[in-house]
């Protein structure tokens, strides 16, 4: 057994939390993790309230071991999330992005435990100014929205910078990451592409399989999907899109390279892409064009966004769907941290955390017969 902050604060047998992913970590992922030891976090940013209602039971009738729901703190309809947090006895609440101060405080009332996530040591400081219980940091090998500073760099920055338990996010998969980040100061860590792929996520086989294939230059990190930074599994669809011209052109040249737009009949393609999924996107979410062209107005204004990202940004629900839900790695979008070129097996979530807790076991113990010695 391998004791921390972060297992006394939430009361957990291992110091392994499986990420929010939307579409991906429902219920079923979510009591699998908590389950076997973990804590398992359902993404709520991709389900309506009647459907995190009905999450938050199912999730409850599966697993008696504590369990999370990762929220956005900038939903129009956050206050009404933490009502279902609080009212379904829901144990800890983890904010995408950065959290808001009434809301944490809403939460804390009512004895849930609270988690951020962090990008930048500011954010931690911030976060833990507000009263958080404990921050994610992920660091920028991680999948979907990332910041720059790589895991290595950042989690020991966290983690002297903050008196909190600090959860080590962004390239984990074993128990050697998990030593890892504890000497590096974190108190566990929290792994997405890893529980994506097990046996017990509700990903199609056949988009498993893409995941699988992927080596360690199979993702890149653009903002040509939706405005922001997010990694991403490359795909054709993934390449034409950042306009990808091969190794020559270097993964570190993917990185941030995704701020600009294409130009000519490229630029005119993608822009005729995005207005089909966007439409697409307003047929399924029931959203009527007035509110779609107002969220859109918001962004670009606020956000600083140009027309086509506004687009894009719309179609990202959509993308995800298409590959998460649908099974069409080639017409969706796959959120994918770096480690997917790592990985080869589809274990349970309770094989993975029984393997990583056994080698994190039998490193600490090289690591003492290596101080002996
Ligand atoms: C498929 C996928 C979907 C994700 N969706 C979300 C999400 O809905 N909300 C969120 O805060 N983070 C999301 N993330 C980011 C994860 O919560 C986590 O930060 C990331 O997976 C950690 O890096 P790793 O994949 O290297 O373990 C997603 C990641 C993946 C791989």
């Amino acid at each position: 057994m391998i004791r921390t902050p972060l297992t006394e604060l939430l009361g957990i047998r291992h110091p392994v939390v499986q990420a929010a992913m939307g579409y991906v970590s429902g219920p079923r992922l979510a009591a699998a993790t908590s389950n076997a030891g973990g804590l398992g976090l359902i993404a709520s940013a991709t389900m309506s309230l009647a459907e995190l209602e009905r999450a938050i039971a199912e999730t409850r009738s599966r697993t008696s071991a504590p369990f999370g729901v990762n929220l956005r703190a900038d939903a129009p309809d956050a206050a009404e999330r933490v009502g279902l947090i609080v009212a379904g006895r829901v144990p800890v609440a983890s904010f995408a992005q950065a959290p808001k101060p009434e809301l944490v405080a809403a939460l804390k009332d009512a004895g849930v435990i609270t988690i951020a996530s962090v990008g930048a040591r500011r954010h931690a400081e911030k976060a833990a100014g507000w009263g958080i219980d404990a921050v994610i940091a992920t660091g920028g090998e991680g999948g979907g929205h990332v910041g720059a500073v790589p895991t290595s760099l950042l989690i020991p920055q966290v983690a002297s910078a903050v008196d909190i338990p600090v959860i080590a996010a962004g390239g984990f998969f074993d128990g050697r990451g998990l030593v890892a980040a504890l000497a590096w100061g974190a108190a566990g860590i929290a792994m997405g592409t890893r529980f994506l792929l097990t046996s017990d996520s509700p990903v199609p086989d056949a988009v498993k399989q893409v995941y699988l294939a992927a080596g360690l230059d199979g993702t890149v990190v653009t903002a040509r999907v939706d405005g922001v930074p997010h990694r991403v599994l490359r795909t054709r669809m993934v390449d034409q899109l950042v306009g990808w011209h091969g190794p020559a052109g270097g993964l570190g040249s993917g990185l941030g390279s995704g701020s600009g737009w294409l130009s000519g009949p490229r630029r005119a393609a993608a822009l005729v892409r995005s207005a089909r999924n966007a439409a697409g996107f307003r047929g399924q979410s029931g959203m009527s064009w007035r509110e779609m062209l107002r969220q859109g107005r918001t962004m670009h204004q606020a956000g600083g966004l140009t027309w086509g990202q506004v687009l894009m940004a719309a179609n990202t629900p959509v993308l995800l769907h298409a590959a998460m839900v649908d099974g069409r790695p080639d017409l969706g979008l796959m959120s994918s941290g770096q480690v997917a070129g790592l990985i080869d097996d589809l274990p349970s979530c309770a094989e993975l955390i029984g393997a990583i807790m056994t080698e994190a076991e039998a490193c600490l113990d090289r690591l003492a017969t290596a101080r002996s010695a």
